[in-house]
């Protein structure tokens, strides 16, 4: 059985394997006036633009999270106002170069880099950290560069206060709230983008603008949950709401390995959680590991588990938690669930078995059940580009590899997709934050009945797409 110091231990011995992938060195034509244009538009400090031929440029600069993905971006450029990035984005356009921003760096994609292979001119949003809350109406300003685990302190000190987000810490609100954000208390509060009541954004046209429900509201639209295709968010404005209470974290553990008992574990959670009148106090994720299911979450009051599930084991550290800001080759996909989609006892089985049976060639492998729904799916699908309003849980299944991921691999964690399809009539949609790069179809898969609106509010202000990467929405073509 895995304990999270082994977990630690194994990432860390991918990470300094893997991590020795050397750059590519190429420079283009072209590429010392988009230098020239870069240096000038952050003032002339010459730290703050870096290019492929910078010494470290790779280790210091580019961080990508998944090895798998071999990117050297043309630039990383660390602006420190909207004004700057306003003028990074203009050098880009006039050297015919694709931007993406970046916050945390927690693409699995690497697509704050611009995805595999891209030579974009990367806005990294570090210094975007400026912090306000107003005492009254509670609304918080935060810089798209805060982290979530400043996010969650800041608000804790400047008057208990919370907006649900990921429980990632180095994951970036840049890159979260822009696509969706799922966390524990999302149930009760919405997706991160929910709580977003006004963002500054960065436009291809290099003009800084101002968007809500009442300005700009195609561009409010569009960038909470797709964000990176339209703009750079330089700030963000939450509805912030009171810390909850007394939060009870429980986990229970199923480790007696054979598919039979993993699969009536995962009945019962299944059962428990597509109770109609389940409490949105009520957060639960579902992990399956080699021989093992994990349940783990939060409940605000006291509720009474179904016996089948297990016995209450110690608190189980989250995956997630382990993960974050480690380097690693890894493969991810993802899959969408709702009350008339939801896995059956079949899929169940079939699941199970499957994972004991398959080949892996995996160093760690999981598969993780996260619970949404609640307050998420009380939102109207044409407010927010967010589209999952009737998804009850998401699927994610994850193998991290030594090396570069192989094909066994990748076909390990598709078949996990295939045979709940297979099994599950309609199943189907990815969320847009765990970014499959091999996804076929994906911005529909992303952004389901959105995607139209979106197609065309980024013919209105992106026509020759600035902002992309390789699954990003297209321009309408009329
Ligand atoms: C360990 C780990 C745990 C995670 N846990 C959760 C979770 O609990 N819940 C959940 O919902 N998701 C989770 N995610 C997914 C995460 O929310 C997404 O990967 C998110 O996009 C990361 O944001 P970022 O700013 O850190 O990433 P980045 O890589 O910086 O950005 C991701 C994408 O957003 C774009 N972007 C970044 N900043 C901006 C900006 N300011 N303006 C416009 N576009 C921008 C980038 O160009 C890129 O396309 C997790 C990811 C990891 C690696
Ligand atoms: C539950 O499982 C997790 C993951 O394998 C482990 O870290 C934790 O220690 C387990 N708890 C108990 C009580 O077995
Ligand atoms: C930039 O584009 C936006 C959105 O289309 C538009 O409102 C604004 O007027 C444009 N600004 C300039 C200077 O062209």
């Amino acid at each position: 059985m895995l304990i999270p110091t082994t977990l630690a231990w194994l990432l860390h011995l991918a990470v300094g394997t893997a991590a020795s992938a050397k750059p590519d060195l190429v420079l283009r034509a072209g590429d010392k006036d988009l230098e020239n244009c870069l240096n000038d538009a952050v003032g002339g400090d010459k730290a703050r633009a870096q290019f492929p031929d910078e010494f470290l440029y790779e280790l210091k600069d580019v961080r990508p999270l998944n090895l798998d993905i071999p990117v050297t971006p043309a630039a990383i450029t660390y602006p420190e106002t909207s004004e700057e990035v306003a003028a990074i984005v203009r050098c880009a356009v006039r050297y015919n170069r694709k931007v993406q921003g970046r916050s945390g760096g927690h693409s699995y994609g690497n697509y704050c880099l611009g995805g595999a292979g891209s030579t974009a001119v990367v806005v990294d949003l570090k210094n975007f950290q400026q912090f306000e809350i107003d005492k009254t109406s509670w609304i918080a300003t935060m810089g798209a560069g805060t982290l979530l685990e400043d996010s969650e302190n800041r608000l804790h000190e400047n008057g208990n206060r919370v907006i649900s987000q990921g429980v990632a810490p180095q994951v970036g609100l840049g890159g979260h709230a822009s696509i969706g954000g799922l966390g524990p208390l999302g149930r009760q509060l919405g997706s991160s983008a929910d709580q977003v009541v006004e963002v500054e954004v960065v436009l291809a046209n290099s003009s800084v603008i101002r968007a809500s429900k009442d300005e700009n509201k195609d561009v409010f639209f569009a960038v909470l949950g797709a964000g990176a295709s339209f703009g750079i968010i330089t700030e963000y404005k939450f509805q912030t709401s009171p810390e909850p209470g007394a939060m009870i974290r429980y986990t229970y553990n199923v480790t007696t390995g054979d598919a039979k008992s993993l699969a009536t574990a995962f009945k019962a959670w299944n059962k428990l959680v597509s109770d109609p009148d389940l409490s949105w106090k009520f957060a639960s994720t579902l992990t399956i590991l080699e021989h093992t299911i994990s349940i783990s979450g939060s409940k605000l009051d006291i509720m009474i588990m179904d016996d089948a599930v297990g016995k209450i084991g110690q608190a189980l550290e989250d995956v997630g938690l382990h993960l974050s800001g480690l380097q690693t080759s890894f493969y991810a996909k993802s899959l969408t669930f709702t009350p008339s989609t939801l896995m059956n006892d079949q899929a169940i089985d079939a699941l199970f078995e499957y994972l004991e049976n398959s080949k892996k060639n995996a160093l760690l492998w999981f598969v993780i059940f996260d619970l949404a729904g609640g307050y998420i799916n009380t939102v109207p699908l044409d407010e927010r580009a967010y589209p999952h309003r009737s998804v009850l849980y998401f699927m994610q299944s994850y193998a991290i590899t030594l090396g570069r991921v192989s094909q066994t691999t990748r076909d390990f964690l598709n078949g996990i997709n295939q045979l709940i399809i297979e099994n599950v009539p309609g199943v189907g949609g990815a969320y847009a934050g765990y970014v499959d790069p091999f996804l076929q179809n994906a911005q529909q898969e992303y952004w389901g009945p959105n995607l139209p609106r979106l197609e065309q509010i980024k013919a209105d202000i992106d026509k020759d797409d600035v902002f992309h990467n390789p699954q990003s929405v297209r321009p309408a073509t009329s």
